[in-house]
């Protein structure tokens, strides 16, 4: 290589290497392309100033300045490229409104009754019981005959109860899972049955004629009525509050015996009497008893060695005593805004 052309190689490797800095300190994109018009501008760049100088020199010379020349603009030219890349990304992101309000984005929500049922089956599992469900439309023989309902009772009564057709009907309680229950699975048993219940009630603050219940069935070897108030006691506590007042009333139903209501002190008065309580401070929750040994003959259990526990909660009530809502009605409404409030609530 000739004096000439080896000066000419050093000084493109100093173009270069002067390039690369004054690439990497640009901060604006201006000046990336005044960078470029003065290295490989096609008049006066200096990059190609040197490539016009090659016409001077011989042919081996002209080709190594040359190849140096092509590898110097290339390089600069990368560098340049990536540079101007960047310094459009990150205009790109500065320039997003932060202050801009938010697109607004509709959030679901489950129902109040949906959260206080699944709470309630949640509080029951940690005691052993499994949840299960069973038909909404039902035969009388699993909604009251199995159930030692006498024939004649006065729930049967169409005034009572939505008869699909001669024989079958929307049932009137859960109680009827209690006999596939008992019919499909032998002892022990523990489940929590959910699910719609209908009856032919006119609405009012307290009443619907489409309401939930929560079932409950145990059977084992033992069961007494001790056993149906711890649990029953234990629920309240966790549910309500630890100190929560629970009260049990003699009652009847045909399939258990003894039996009884449940009550609690108000969540809304506490015990003073409002409106919700109908004055009397408690809310009733629950019917519940001993599974009446003929219930067991119907379902071909062994009446002599298993003795049982049965309740049914009410979960609208349960819910408008959690939430403080004075109307049965408001859980029928489908509106959205009493809803959302028990997102953040959970
Ligand atoms: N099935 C009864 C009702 O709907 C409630 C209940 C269930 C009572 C289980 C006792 C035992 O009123």
């Amino acid at each position: 290589m000739s004096g000439a052309s080896a000066d000419l190689v050093a000084a493109l490797a100093a173009l270069r290497a002067e390039a690369e800095a004054l690439i990497g300190a640009a901060t604006e994109r201006d000046v990336l392309q005044r960078l470029r018009t003065d290295y490989l501008g096609r008049k006066a760049g200096r990059v190609t100033a040197i490539l016009r100088d090659l016409t001077s020199l011989d042919i081996e010379a002209r080709k190594a300045v040359g190849q140096a020349a092509n590898e110097a603009k290339a390089a600069i030219e990368a560098l340049l490229e990536t540079a101007d890349a960047a310094l459009a990304a990150r205009a790109h992101a500065s320039s997003a409104d932060l202050t801009m309000p938010a697109r607004q984005a509709f959030r679901g929500a489950l129902h109040p009754v949906t959260l206080v049922v699944d709470e309630i089956c949640d509080i029951f599992r940690d005691l052993g019981f499994t949840r299960v469900t069973g038909p909404e439309a039902e035969t009388e023989q699993y909604n009251f005959t199995k159930l030692n309902f006498p024939p004649g009772h006065p729930a049967l009564d169409l005034h009572d109860t939505m008869y699909l057709g001669p024989g079958t009907l929307l049932r009137t309680h859960t109680s009827p899972v209690q006999v596939r229950t008992l019919e499909a699975y032998p002892p022990p048993i523990r489940v929590t049955i959910p699910g719609l219940c209908y009856r032919r009630d006119a609405w009012d603050a307290s009443h619907a004629p489409v309401f939930s219940q929560i079932e409950g069935l145990v059977v084992d070897e033992g069961v007494s009525f001790v056993d149906l108030k711890a649990a029953i006691g234990y629920f309240a506590r966790r549910f309500f509050a630890p100190g929560v007042k629970v009260r049990f009333r003699p009652s009847f139903f045909p399939f258990t015996e003894p039996s009884a209501e449940v009550d609690v002190e108000c969540q809304i008065c506490h015990g003073a009497g409002c409106p919700v309580c109908k004055g009397t401070g408690w809310s009733e929750i629950m019917g519940a008893g001993m599974v009446d040994p003929a219930v067991f003959e119907a379902c071909g259990v062994d009446a002599e060695r298993f003795t049982g526990y049965a309740f049914g909660m009410g979960p609208g009530r349960i819910a408008m005593q959690r939430y403080g809502l004075s109307d049965i009605r408001m859980l029928y409404d489908a509106d959205v805004r009493l809803h959302a409030q028990f997102v953040e609530a959970r």
